[in-house]
């Protein structure tokens, strides 16, 4: 994946996303997600760091290793494993796609928000079962954009999404991949498979998600594709503004939204 097949960029903006992502959806996505002490954990495409922070935490006694291709997201992710004082973790610059690990050398490998970005999930997960030692697990974390629907509802709102999907889709990915973890996992070649399906649910009483995910993780997100979208013919600028201010609008008094994320563990 080059700088340009990446949807979503690598501006400060986006960055601070994923980390408002992480640390709204710890909870969620992470309670179950423990290692032993003295294991050893790859992280593939840590970006930023926002789950890697997570991660050294919750399982302070493990090794992690934490890779991703784009060097300046490296730099961002060590400095906050600095600031927070972990000293479980160590990065290098890699692609999956050619990790400088021998064959069986890990105990867990971790992958979240990065399948969807790939042309080849399966072959990126091949590669990562390589350097999984035999019984070794992965845990697989991937969102669905076809899993949002909100109150107020909106058409000009699902055309806005729509459009991430499509740019999403024209560049290799596939931000529908949720649903695909089983089958994706199966046909890697990995076995005892368990996918569960973990879903947001944001309203006025909570406040906390309502800012941290509807607005600061999902309607940032989609925001910003607004001129890849409006340049490709994707949608006109009437229907995109009334799209995103309907969006906010599940944010406000008397909005819902709902969203499901999936995850997948699986043995080598
Ligand atoms: C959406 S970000 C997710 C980052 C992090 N996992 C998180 O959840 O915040 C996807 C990351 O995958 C990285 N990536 C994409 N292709 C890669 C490859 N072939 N090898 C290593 N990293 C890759 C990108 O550079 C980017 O940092």
């Amino acid at each position: 994946m080059t700088r340009h097949d990446y949807v979503h960029g690598y501006d400060p903006r986006e960055s601070r996303r994923l980390v408002d992502q992480a640390t709204t959806l710890t909870e969620l996505l992470h309670s179950d997600t423990i290692y032993a002490i003295g294991e050893s954990v790859l992280e593939a495409g840590c970006g930023v760091g926002a789950q890697t922070v997570i991660l050294a935490r919750n399982s302070p006694g493990a090794q992690i290793t934490s890779i991703d291709i784009s060097e300046t997201s490296l730099e961002a992710a060590r400095q906050k494993v600095h600031v927070a004082s972990f000293t479980n973790v160590t990065f290098q610059q890699a692609d999956l796609f050619h990790l400088p690990f021998p064959t069986d050398c890990f105990d867990h490998v971790f992958v979240c928000f990065v399948l969807e970005h790939l042309r080849d999930p399966v072959g990126a997960l091949r590669c990562l079962q390589r350097v999984l030692k035999n019984g070794g697990t992965i845990t697989v974390i991937e969102g669905d954009h076809g899993s949002a629907y909100f109150h107020p509802d909106s058409a000009e709102a699902r055309r806005a999404i729509q459009c991430l999907v499509d740019l999403q889709a024209e560049l290799g990915g596939d931000s529908l991949i949720g649903r695909r973890l089983y089958p994706l996992l199966a046909e890697a070649g990995f076995c005892d498979a368990r996918v569960s399906p973990r879903m947001v649910y944001a309203d006025d009483s909570r406040p906390s998600l309502v800012e941290g995910f509807t607005r600061n993780t999902f309607t940032t997100m989609v925001e910003g594709v607004r001129e890849q979208a409006l340049a490709r013919g994707l949608i006109d600028v009437a229907a995109w503004e009334k799209g995103i201010r309907d969006l906010h609008r599940t944010a406000e008094a008397g909005g819902v939204f709902c969203y499901t994320f999936f995850k997948g563990v699986a043995r080598k």
